[in-house]
C-alpha cells in the first residue's frame, strides 16, 4: 500500500505546472449531457413485439432529441430487437427500457481530424477504454481521467503518434497497464499512472521510448525494478513521482543527471545506504521527497547546495550527523522541512537567523535540543508544538505559556522534570496535551480542568504525578482520552468522571485537526499498517487509563454511564469493592483491564453482553463465584484472564464450580505493585502514534524571526 495521501489526491498535483499546449485544437468537450450513441446490447426475442407498445416507443422516440442517433435502430416491426429494449420471453411485453448513457459510440472514429479529446469526468461505469481510440490518429490531447474506465489500457493507443498529452490518471482504478508492443508517441509530455496495477512489477519497456516526457507519475504501483536504465534517457523530465514502489538507490543515481528535474518523489521506496552525492546535480530541484526509506550515513554536502529547494522531506530514514547553520545557509527558498525520525542532531546558535521562512518543520524523534536554546515565547501564532521523542531535559520552560494559540502540545518521551509551569494555564485552546514518559513530579494541577476546557486528549502517563485526582479535572466535557497511567496517584476515582460527556457518546469527537494529520507529509514516514490504523482512529478513540497508580476505593458506578468508552484500564491499583453490575452498559468496550486490584464479589453476568470486547483481564483480584459464560466471553477463554482469583470457578479455569456450594470470597492478598516500565502498549495501539505521527511540527527549536507565518492549517 501507499498511504501517502489517504484522501486520494496524488502528490504530483502539488507541484505539476500546467503544461503549455501550442496547438490549435478542434475541441470536443464531452460532458455527460451530450449523449454518446447506443446503450448496452440486449437480446432480441422471437416475438415481433406488441403493436401498441411499439407505437408507444415510436412516440417516445419522436419526442426525444436524438442528436447522436442512438435511437437509430428504433425502426421496423420487432421493437424487442431495438437497442435498449428487451421483452418478456413468453409474453412479449417490453420489460426493459435502458437508455443509460454508458456507451461510447464508435462513430467517434469518423471524426478523423480530431486532435483534442477530453472524456474526463464522465461515468462510463466500468467499461474498458475503447480500442478504436487508437484510430484517431491525429489526436494530440487525450484526457481519460476520472471517466470510470477500467481494465487494460488498449495497446491500440500506441498508434497515436501525435499524442502529446495522455491523461489516464485514474488513480486507484484497477487499471492494468500492459507491456505495449509498440509505442510511437515519443513526444508525449505527461503520463500519470499512479495508483494502478502494472502487469508485472518491472517497468514496461515502452516507457523507455517516451523520451519526451516532462511529467511522469508512477507512484504507488509496487514497481520493483532494481536493474534498469529506463529514466536515464528521459532528459526532459520535470516532475517525477516514483513514490510507493520498490526502487533502490541505483534508480536514484540513474536519474541524477536529469538536470531539468524540479520535483522528485522517491519516498516509500527501498533506498538504502547514503544519499548519493550526485543529488546535487539537480540545480532546478524545488521538491525532494525521500522520506521513509532506509537511507543512512550523513547527508551529502551537495544536497545543501540545492538552492531552489522549497520542500525537503527526508524523514523516517536512519540519517546521522549534526546539522548546523551552514548547512541551511543556501536554502533561502525553503518552506517545508521534514527531517523527523532520523538520528540527526541540530546544532545552531541561539543568535542564528535562518535564511528561510518556514511554514512547516518536522523534527520529532531525532537526537535533539537539551543543548538547543529554546526560544519558544516568540512563536505566538504557533498551533502545534511537537517536540516528542527527543532528549530535552530540565523544567518545561515557562515561556511556553505565551503560546496562547497552541492546539496541540506534544512533549512526550523526553526527560522533562520538575513541576509544570503555572503559565501553561494560558494555553486555553489546547485540544491535545501529551506530557507522557517524562519525569515530571507534580500534582495534577487544578487549572487543567479549570482553564483548558477544550481538551480532548490528556496524556500524563509515566511521570511522577502524585496526590489525588481532584474533581477539578471533571470540567472537561470534550475529553475523549484520559491517560494517567504509571504515576503515583492516590485516593479514589472521582464520581464526577460522569461529566466527561464526550465519553458518554458513541459518536466520534470533534478533534478538528484529524484532517490535518491526513495531509501531513510526516504521515508518509510510517509504514502502511500503523499509519492507517491511527489516522483512522484519531477522533473516534475514547479511553480511560488509570493503570499503575495507588488508587483505592470502588470503581464508581458513574463510569458505567460513559457508554462510548472503548478502553478502560484500571489495572495495577488497589481498587476494592465489586465490579459494577451494569458494566454491560459499556457496549463499545474493546479492552477492559481490571487486573491486579483487590476487587471482590462475583463477575457481573452483564459482561458477556459486551459484543465488542476483545481483551479482558480480571486476574489477580479477590473475585469469586462462577465465571459467567456465553456470548462474547466464550471467545475470551485464556485462563490467565481470571488467574489469581482463588474464589473463581468454571471455564476456562480448570476447577469446576461445586454444585450448590456457594464459592468462597477469600482470595489471596497479593502484592501487586510491579511497574513494568516498557509496557504501554495499549496507548500506542489505541491512539498515540496517530497523534504523534500526524502532529509533528517542531517550530520552536530554532530562533525564529517574528515575521514567520505558520500556515500549518487550512
Ligand atoms: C426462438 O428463439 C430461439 C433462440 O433465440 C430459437 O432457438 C428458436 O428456434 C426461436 N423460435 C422461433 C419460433 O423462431
Ligand atoms: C463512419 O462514416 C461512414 C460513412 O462516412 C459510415 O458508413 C460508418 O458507419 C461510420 N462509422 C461509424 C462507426 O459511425
Ligand atoms: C457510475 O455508474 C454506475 C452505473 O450507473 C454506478 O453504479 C456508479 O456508482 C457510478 N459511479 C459514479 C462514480 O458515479
Ligand atoms: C484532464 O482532466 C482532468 C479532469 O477534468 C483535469 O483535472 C486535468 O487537468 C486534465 N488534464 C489536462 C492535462 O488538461
Ligand atoms: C496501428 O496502425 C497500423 C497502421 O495503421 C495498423 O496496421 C495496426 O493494426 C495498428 N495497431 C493497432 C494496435 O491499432
Ligand atoms: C523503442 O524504440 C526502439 C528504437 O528506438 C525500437 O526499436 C523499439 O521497438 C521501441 N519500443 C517500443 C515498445 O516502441
Ligand atoms: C512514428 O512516428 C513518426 C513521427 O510521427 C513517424 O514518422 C513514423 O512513421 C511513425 N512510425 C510508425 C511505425 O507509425
Ligand atoms: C545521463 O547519463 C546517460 C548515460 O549515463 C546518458 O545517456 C544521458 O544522456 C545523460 N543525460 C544527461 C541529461 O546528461
Ligand atoms: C548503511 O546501510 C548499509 C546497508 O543498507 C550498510 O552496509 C552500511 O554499513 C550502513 N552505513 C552506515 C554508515 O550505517
Ligand atoms: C459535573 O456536571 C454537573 C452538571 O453539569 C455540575 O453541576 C457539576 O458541578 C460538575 N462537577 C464537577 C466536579 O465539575
Ligand atoms: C492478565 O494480567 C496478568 C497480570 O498482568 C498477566 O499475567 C496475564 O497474562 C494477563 N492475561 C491476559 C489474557 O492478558
Ligand atoms: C493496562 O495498562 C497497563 C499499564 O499501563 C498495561 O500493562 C496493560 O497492558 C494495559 N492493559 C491493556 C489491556 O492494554
Amino acid at each position: 500500500m501507499y498511504p501517502r495521501n489517504p484522501t486520494g489526491h496524488l502528490n504530483f498535483l502539488d507541484t505539476t505546472p500546467s503544461l503549455p499546449f501550442l496547438f490549435l485544437f478542434i475541441t470536443i468537450l464531452v460532458a455527460s449531457q451530450i449523449p454518446f450513441g447506443c446503450t448496452r446490447q440486449v437480446h432480441s426475442s422471437n416475438f415481433t413485439c406488441i403493436e401498441s407498445e411499439r407505437q408507444a416507443l415510436l412516440r417516445l422516440r419522436d419526442s426525444l432529441t436524438d442528436e447522436s442517433n442512438r435511437l437509430s435502430s428504433w425502426i421496423g416491426e420487432d421493437c424487442c430487437s431495438w437497442d435498449g429494449i428487451s421483452c418478456h420471453k413468453t409474453t412479449g411485453y417490453v420489460v426493459t427500457l435502458d437508455l443509460r448513457n454508458t456507451y461510447l459510440s464508435p462513430s467517434l472514429v469518423n471524426l478523423t481530424n480530431l486532435r483534442y479529446l477530453d472524456l474526463s469526468l464522465n461515468n462510463f461505469s466500468g467499461i474498458r477504454i475503447p480500442t478504436y481510440l487508437g484510430l484517431l490518429k491525429d489526436l494530440r490531447y487525450l484526457n481519460l481521467s476520472d471517466a470510470g474506465f477500467v481494465g487494460e489500457v488498449p495497446h491500440h493507443l500506441g498508434n497515436l503518434s501525435h499524442l502529446r498529452y495522455l491523461d489516464i490518471d485514474l488513480e486507484g482504478c484497477r487499471l492494468v497497464v500492459p507491456h505495449l508492443l509498440y509505442v510511437n508517441f515519443t513526444s508525449l509530455s505527461s503520463l500519470k499512472l499512479s495508483f494502478n496495477q502494472f502487469l508485472n512489477p518491472t517497468l514496461p519497456p515502452w516507457l523507455r521510448n517516451l523520451t519526451g516526457l516532462q511529467d511522469l507519475g508512477l507512484g504507488a504501483n509496487n514497481l520493483d525494478d532494481k536493474v534498469h536504465d529506463t529514466f536515464r534517457q528521459m532528459t526532459s523530465l520535470v516532475n517525477l513521482d516514483l513514490g510507493g514502489n520498490h526502487f533502490d538507490t541505483s534508480t536514484l543515481r540513474s536519474i541524477c543527471n536529469i538536470s531539468s528535474l524540479t520535483s522528485l518523489d522517491m519516498s516509500d521506496n527501498e533506498l538504502q545506504g547514503s544519499i548519493p552525492s550526485e543529488i546535487g546535480q539537480f540545480p532546478q530541484l524545488t521538491v525532494l521527497k525521500l522520506s521513509n526509506n532506509r537511507l543512512n550515513d550523513t547527508i551529502p554536502y551537495s544536497l545543501w547546495q540545492l538552492t531552489k529547494l522549497q520542500a525537503l522531506y527526508i524523514g523516517a530514514n536512519a540519517l546521522t550527523g549534526v546539522l548546523s547553520e551552514h548547512h541551511f545557509a543556501k536554502l533561502k527558498e525553503l518552506k517545508r522541512l521534514d527531517i523527523s525520525l532520523n538520528l540527526l542532531s541540530l546544532h545552531v546558535s541561539s543568535s542564528w537567523v535562518p535564511p528561510f521562512q518556514l511554514q512547516y518543520i518536522g523534527m520529532g524523534s531525532n537526537h535533539l535540543s537539551g543543548r538547543i536554546h529554546l526560544c519558544l515565547g516568540n512563536l505566538r501564532n504557533l498551533r502545534i508544538l511537537h517536540l516528542g521523542s527527543n532528549s530535552l531535559y530540565g523544567q518545561i520552560p515557562g515561556s511556553l505559556g505565551n503560546l496562547g494559540e497552541l492546539i496541540i502540545l506534544q512533549l512526550s518521551k523526553n526527560r522533562f522534570d520538575g513541576k509544570l509551569p503555572p503559565s501553561m494555564q494560558n494555553l486555553k485552546r489546547l485540544q491535545s496535551l501529551d506530557l507522557g514518559e517524562n519525569r515530571i513530579a507534580d500534582t495534577i494541577p487544578p487549572w487543567i480542568g479549570e482553564r483548558l476546557s477544550d481538551l480532548e486528549f490528556l496524556t500524563l502517563q509515566s511521570n511522577n504525578f502524585h496526590g489525588g485526582i481532584s474533581n477539578t479535572l471533571c470540567q472537561l466535557p470534550y475529553l475523549q482520552v484520559l491517560n494517567l497511567a504509571h504515576n503515583d496517584l492516590s485516593g479514589s476515582i472521582p464520581h464526577c468522571f460522569k461529566n466527561f460527556t464526550a465519553m458518554e457518546s458513541t459518536e466520534p469527537g470533534t478533534f478538528q485537526y484529524s484532517n490535518y494529520t491526513y495531509h501531513d507529509p510526516i504521515l508518509h514516514n510510517f509504514k502502511a499498517g500503523i499509519e492507517l490504523e491511527y489516522s483512522k482512529n484519531m477522533e473516534s478513540v475514547k479511553s480511560i487509563s488509570l493503570s499503575g497508580n495507588n488508587l483505592v476505593g470502588e470503581i464508581p458506578d458513574e463510569i458505567m454511564g460513559l457508554v462510548g468508552l472503548q478502553t478502560l484500564n484500571l489495572s495495577k491499583n488497589h481498587l476494592n469493592g465489586r465490579i459494577p453490575k451494569n458494566i454491560g452498559n459499556l457496549k463499545q468496550l474493546e479492552t477492559l483491564d481490571l487486573s491486579m486490584n483487590e476487587l471482590r464479589g462475583e463477575i457481573p453476568p452483564s459482561l458477556s453482553s459486551i459484543y465488542s470486547l476483545s481483551f479482558l483481564n480480571l486476574s489477580y483480584n479477590k473475585l469469586s463465584g462462577p465465571i459467567p459464560s456465553g456470548n462474547q466471553l466464550q471467545t475470551l477463554n485464556d485462563p490467565s484472564t481470571y488467574e489469581g482469583n482463588i474464589g473463581l470457578c468454571g471455564k476456562p479455569l480448570l476447577n469446576s464450580c461445586p454444585a450448590g456450594e456457594s464459592p468462597t470470597e477469600n482470595g489471596p492478598v497479593l502484592d501487586d505493585k510491579g511497574h513494568t516500565e516498557s509496557d504501554f502498549s495499549w496507548f500506542y495501539a489505541g491512539f498515540g502514534p496517530g497523534f504523534s505521527v500526524g502532529a509533528v511540527g517542531v517550530v520552536g527549536i530554532l530562533q525564529f524571526k517574528q515575521s514567520w507565518r505558520y500556515a500549518l492549517f487550512k
